[in-house]
């Protein structure tokens, strides 16, 4: 994120409204509204948008299923989503429904301009359609002649009139907006992928459907009533429509975007069409589209008929909101999966924010009242203890980039350096100690020096836990706004002489598992065998897992994938077995050729990276490094392990 303009302008993607929101929509949620709050904070006039996406075949088919009519069941579920970033305390300014008449009125406007340019052209459409991922897609970009290379489900075979958006003409200009806006498209290796795809050849885009209804119908200036709009081009015009769009409003002012968080399966469709849209509409393209990884459950993608779908309302009611917000993005890395777990969660609350803030908390509370009636003065602090403040300011310094960056989980990381900072002074300089021997002025400056750094990393944790960041800046007695931002964190003021305010244990430590609910579903006849002690098995089912040796007959490289290489093992069955791996970085094809690996030979196949796979091989993570499991001596292909 650029922050060098005085605006910034956020965006979620509106959800489709065929299921209800669960904590994968929750954390691109999330995101968006910690750096819309980090923005405001830092005094950027700020719009952040999120909404809903109610048209196409889908949301038709989820209504019909439901026996109601899709208007109605739109407004049932974009509720949902609404009601949800309420209760969550989701700091939006518009939430836009694709259904709203502005919208549509935008939308409309968008497709005249690009037909009056030129760009739009009608044609017969014939190709694959997945109804699932509302994509459409040529014969042999499909799995085994059927299936969606997303997302796995039967596609369907389209043949209808469809007007088309001259896509191919903008492949040049696109590689060249790649190429020059370095930060464009993040992370980085997402980046990639998306110029490898580009770089394949772009087709036009059929952006119209006849075959059912419940969409945009085409501007009146065309007279062309049985064409709907594709969904994708009524979707990604959310972003300019909520800005009012169709009359040239006020609030266009923030266009162009500053970041449009995406999950990574939808990557494609804001990083490839929606700058060729906006190049065709003459407008400026967003600074950054960032792309986030999925959460999963035991390593799967959540879905309703897996029934591993995670419900964020009761993660939040069972550990709290702000705990759930500080764990979702602390924890994962931006760009990369994160498999969700109770147990990660509470051993995060436990450690991070119970130990390490909430402690220092209570104990700068106790020091301070112990020794010296709950006042706190600052006039020692540079004289006793300047390289802790140092150090401290300077990683603060370097946090913003992270923010720019979206590595949250960085900017985290950092706060709690600073933390660690506080926590170690008070082992080293031992203020007990200090009063015995009569130095009330040094136990006053580290006392003081604690203070002061929480009250900077109170500012700026706001955006990531916004009501507990606001109690802790009540015990220093200000409020947390833009003014006490510049005062603590730009200018690097010290506290005045402050009485602190007492503030109840911020974080109880949490001694069990507090949702039952959420644990994937176990099928009623395995119950008995259920998981009774966290992480502990019986023999027969670590037996369900069946390991067996293999070697690599063939091993390449995947075009556009910097993680990924795909396997051929030979585990003495009929044919070898394909493995697409993301070992990449650790091993070279080369050197992985002729060598013997070990393999989970019965896990469900899987498509990654649009390759099926058909195993799982095993490695060790150690730190920064990766090594794969294998038999200490040649055995037999196809050998079981255990
Ligand atoms: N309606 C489209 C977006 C149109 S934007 C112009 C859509 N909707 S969605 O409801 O299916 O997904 C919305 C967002 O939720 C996507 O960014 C998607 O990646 C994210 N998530 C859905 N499941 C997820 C996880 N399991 N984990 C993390 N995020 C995922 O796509």
């Amino acid at each position: 994120m650029e922050n060098k303009c005085k605006r910034a302008y956020i965006t979620t993607p509106i959800y489709y409204v065929n299921d209800i929101p669960h904590i994968g929509h929750a954390y691109t949620t999330i995101i968006c509204d910690t750096i819309a709050r980090y923005s405001r904070l830092i005094g950027l006039e700020t719009y952040f948008l999120t909404g809903t996406d109610e048209h196409g075949q889908k949301i038709e088919e989820a209504a019909k299923k439901r026996g109601k009519s899709a208007k109605q069941y739109a407004d049932e579920i974009s509720g949902y989503f609404k009601n949800l970033w309420d209760e969550f305390d989701i700091s939006y300014d518009k939430f836009i429904r694709t259904t709203d008449e502005s919208h549509k009125k935008g939308v409309q406007k968008a497709f005249d301009v690009m037909y009056k340019k030129g760009d739009i052209y009608k044609d017969m459409y014939e190709g694959h359609y997945c109804v699932s991922c509302e994509s459409f897609f040529t014969q042999n970009q499909l799995i085994e002649n059927e299936f969606c290379p997303d997302c796995g489900k039967t596609t369907s075979i389209v043949k209808e009139e469809s007007y088309f958006f001259k896509l191919s003409k903008y492949e040049d200009r696109l590689l060249k907006w790649y190429e020059e806006k370095e930060n464009c498209v993040l992370p980085k290796g997402k980046k990639n992928e998306v110029i490898s795809f580009v770089k394949q050849g772009l087709r036009d885009l059929s952006v119209t459907r006849t075959s059912f209804d419940w969409g945009v119908k085409l501007p009146k200036s065309i007279n062309d009533p049985k064409h709907v709009m594709y969904v994708w081009l009524d979707a990604l015009l959310n972003y300019i429509t909520a800005l009012g769009y169709a009359d040239d409003g006020e609030l266009m002012k923030f266009w162009p975007a500053t970041v449009q968080v995406v999950g990574k399966d939808i990557l494609r469709f804001h990083a490839i069409y929606w700058p060729a849209f906006l190049m065709s509409l003459d407008l400026p393209l967003p600074k950054h589209i960032a792309a986030h990884g999925w959460w999963t459950r035991n390593g799967e993608k959540m879905s309703k008929s897996k029934g591993n779908v995670v419900d964020p309302r009761e993660v939040a009611n069972a550990y709290g909101l702000e705990n759930f917000r500080y764990f979702m993005l602390r924890e994962v890395p931006f760009g990369q999966d994160g498999d969700f777990s109770q147990k990660a969660l509470v051993d995060r609350i436990n450690s991070d924010l119970s130990n390490d803030l909430g402690n220092l908390v209570n104990r700068v509370l106790g020091m301070s009242g112990k020794y010296f009636k709950f006042t706190v003065n600052s006039k020692d602090v540079l004289k006793y203890h300047k390289k802790e403040l140092k150090e401290c300011e300077e990683i603060i310094d370097s946090l913003q980039e992270n923010i720019f960056e979206m590595q949250l989980n960085r900017y985290l990381e950092g706060l709690w350096k600073v933390l660690s900072i506080a926590n170690q002074s008070i082992a080293i300089y031992e203020p007990w100690k200090k009063m015995k021997e009569e130095k009330d002025e040094e136990a006053m400056a580290l006392v003081a020096l604690i203070a002061n750094l929480l009250a900077k990393i109170s500012v700026l944790l706001y955006p990531v836990m916004p009501k507990t960041s606001l109690k802790i800046a009540t015990v220093f007695g200000f409020d947390i706004d833009n003014t006490t931002y510049k005062k603590y964190i730009e200018n690097n003021e010290l506290l005045d002489e402050i009485i602190l305010e007492k503030l109840p244990p911020l974080f109880p430590k949490i001694e069990k598992m507090l949702m039952t609910s959420p644990e994937p579903k176990v099928e009623p006849k395995k119950e008995k065998e259920k998981i009774e002690n966290d992480g502990i098995i019986t023999i027969e089912q670590f037996f369900q897992t069946k390991l067996k040796i293999g070697t690599v007959i063939e091993a390449k490289e995947i075009e556009g994938s910097d993680k990924l290489l795909i396997l051929q093992v030979d585990l003495n069955e009929e044919k070898p077995r394909q493995i697409v791996a993301g070992i990449k970085q650790f091993y070279s094809p080369k050197n992985l050729l002729n060598t013997q690996i070990c393999v989970v030979s019965n896990l469900k196949p899987a498509r990654i990276f649009s390759k099926k796979s058909e195993g799982m091989l095993l490695a060790v993570k150690d730190k920064d490094t990766l090594t794969l499991i294998r038999p200490e001596k040649d055995v037999s292909n196809g050998s079981c392990v255990g």
